[in-house]
């Protein structure tokens, strides 16, 4: 599963490097002493719910259908301020539910920049490290958090670095950890002054890196051979070409990253000979 994650991830090296191998590790250890917390953060379109939906299609026969995988959306699932309490009820019931039927469940949290902070703290007992709570044992559990927190911070990140002359895949997760936690600090809303981070509950924090030309090309090769059609260097060129790169002085990374790259695959090659 993690050659699948290397060939279909693009530019995200650090990905590759530590989350399959944290779930991995999680999900072999018999008797874990915590349930594993994981924040993806970075920009629109780098591929944090691509590879969530990867992680769960790793672990899971029905990937994302499997109804031990809950997924969450603050601006769908928690969207009125007000009815946090009723939420809060809500969602440890499921999250007890879930580990009832399967200690290996999994709970995704897309929008974390978005959830209040009190609905994360009601996260906290089930990500400590209690051996049962009523009865309930949730260390086996793994909670993958998503945001678009530490962004600014990330992109100044790696934009110093190339600028320097070093290459990207030289970054690691120790280079960059303690800016993507300072980011997810910093900015209002979601994690930002939750128990989570007060009590260090999270166990990676992992960066998506802004996407380069050459991962629009991948991510527009990838789009066209899922259509079964041969990639064509030409319309690959379009593709890239009609993204926007920034900052202006130096523009190395495509706004939105991957995202509409697939529709834009479809306009730029309208036959569809499947
Ligand atoms: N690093 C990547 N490698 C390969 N494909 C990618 C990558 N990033 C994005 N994509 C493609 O773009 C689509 C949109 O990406 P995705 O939904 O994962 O973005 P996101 O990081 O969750 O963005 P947002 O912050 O807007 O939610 C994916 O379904 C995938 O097809
Ligand atoms: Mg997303």
């Amino acid at each position: 599963m993690i050659q699948s994650l290397s060939s279909r991830v693009h530019g995200q090296h650090l990905v590759q490097d530590v989350v399959m191998p944290a779930i991995i590790s999680h999900f072999q250890d018999p008797q874990p002493n915590k349930a594993l917390v994981i924040s993806l953060q970075g920009e629109t379109g780098t591929g944090k719910n691509f590879v969530s939906q990867l992680v769960a299609e790793a672990v899971f026969k029905k990937g994302l259908t499997s109804k031990y995988i809950r997924k969450f959306i603050a601006s769908v699932d928690f969207k009125l301020m007000n009815e946090t309490d009723i939420y809060k009820v809500e969602l440890a019931d499921k999250i007890r539910e879930s580990v009832m039927a399967c200690e290996r469940s999994m709970f995704i949290f897309d929008e974390v920049h978005m959830m209040a902070p009190e609905l994360l703290n009601a996260l906290k007992p089930f990500v400590d490290s209690h051996t049962e709570i009523h009865g309930v044992d949730y260390r086996k559990a793994t909670f993958l958090f998503l945001s678009n927190a530490g962004t600014t911070a990330i992109r100044k990140f790696v934009l110093d670095w190339l600028t320097a002359g070093k290459q990207r895949a030289d970054i690691t997760l120790e280079d960059m950890e303690g800016r993507v936690a300072a980011g997810a600090f910093e900015e209002k809303g979601g994690l930002k002054n939750s128990d989570l981070i007060k009590h260090a509950l999270v166990d990676l924090f992992v960066p998506f890196l802004p996407m380069e030309r050459k991962h629009i090309e991948l991510c527009a090769r990838d789009a066209l051979a899922s259509k079964g059609v041969i990639p064509d260097p030409a319309i690959i060129k379009r593709v890239a070409d009609t993204k926007v790169y920034e900052p202006q002085d130096n523009p190395v990374f495509a706004t939105q990253g991957c995202r509409n790259v697939a529709a834009k695959v479809n306009v730029s090659s309208p036959v569809n000979p499947v």
